[in-house]
């Protein structure tokens, strides 16, 4: 009777070692998933990373039907790429009306973007950007007044009113400012020079500036 339940132990230990066995071998025939870890090295399909956030991502991307760790990483794509900062060389002003603020200097223009011709940049991506612009007064008689425009609507601007006519050659007057701004695809942002206000610049100084990039897209898989 002993031996028997001896017996009979064994073979419930037996059968529940079979069956854990059993479940490694099935869980490790699941396909691996890829996976890009901290260190950038590809995972062995075991999840290394698998918090709620990362639930989430994955979540969505399976909705976008992307992959949401492609190994190797991806460049991102060109849409993503939206980087200009452009100058004048030359004052500008006192013109008859309001004017969009032409530039002649190209430090840098990725993806294209902005438009040397119109002086408008047409956002290639809905996402948030950051912008950034500056003027300077070298005049006794007109004020500078350079206005950031989104879509036909000013949405902050830089003024320097120093005006003093008995002293022709007042100090230079510096002006700047920046912001973070949503864009839709194809929102138009711009800098507007008031009528009648100058806006001096050099080759050298370049006082007239208009810097933009894309912060983040709305969409991150775009
Ligand atoms: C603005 O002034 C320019 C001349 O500098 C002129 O050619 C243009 O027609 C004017 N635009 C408007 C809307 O008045
Ligand atoms: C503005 O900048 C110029 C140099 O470009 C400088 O000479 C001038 O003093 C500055 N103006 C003020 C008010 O700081």
């Amino acid at each position: 009777m002993e031996f028997l339940r001896a017996r009979f132990a064994v073979v419930v230990v037996l059968a529940v070692v079979g069956s854990l066995v059993l479940d490694v071998t099935r869980a490790s025939a699941v396909p691996k998933c890829r996976m890009v870890c901290d260190d950038g090295s590809n995972s062995d399909g075991r999840l290394t990373y698998d918090s709620k956030m990362d639930m989430n991502v994955r979540g969505e991307a399976r909705r976008l039907g992307v992959d949401p760790y492609p190994y190797p990483p991806q460049p991102s794509p060109p849409t993503h790429r939206v980087a200009f900062s452009v100058a004048r060389t030359t004052p500008i002003g006192p013109l008859p009306n309001d004017t969009i603020l032409p530039f002649d200097f190209m430090f840098s223009n990725a993806g294209g973007a902005f438009d040397m011709e119109t002086g408008i940049f047409t956002a290639p991506v809905s996402g948030t950007y950051f912008f950034s612009f500056r003027g300077q007064k070298r005049s006794a008689q007109y004020l500078m007044y350079l206005g950031l425009w989104r879509n036909g609507e000013e949405m902050a601007g830089v003024y320097e009113d120093n005006l003093d006519p008995l002293n022709p050659t007042p100090s230079p007057g510096n002006a700047s400012n920046n912001l973070v701004l949503h864009l839709f695809e194809r929102d138009q942002v711009y800098l507007m020079i008031s009528d009648n206000a100058i806006a001096f610049s050099t080759v050298f100084g370049k006082y007239v500036g208009f810097t933009g990039f894309l912060l983040f897209p709305d969409n991150p898989y775009v």
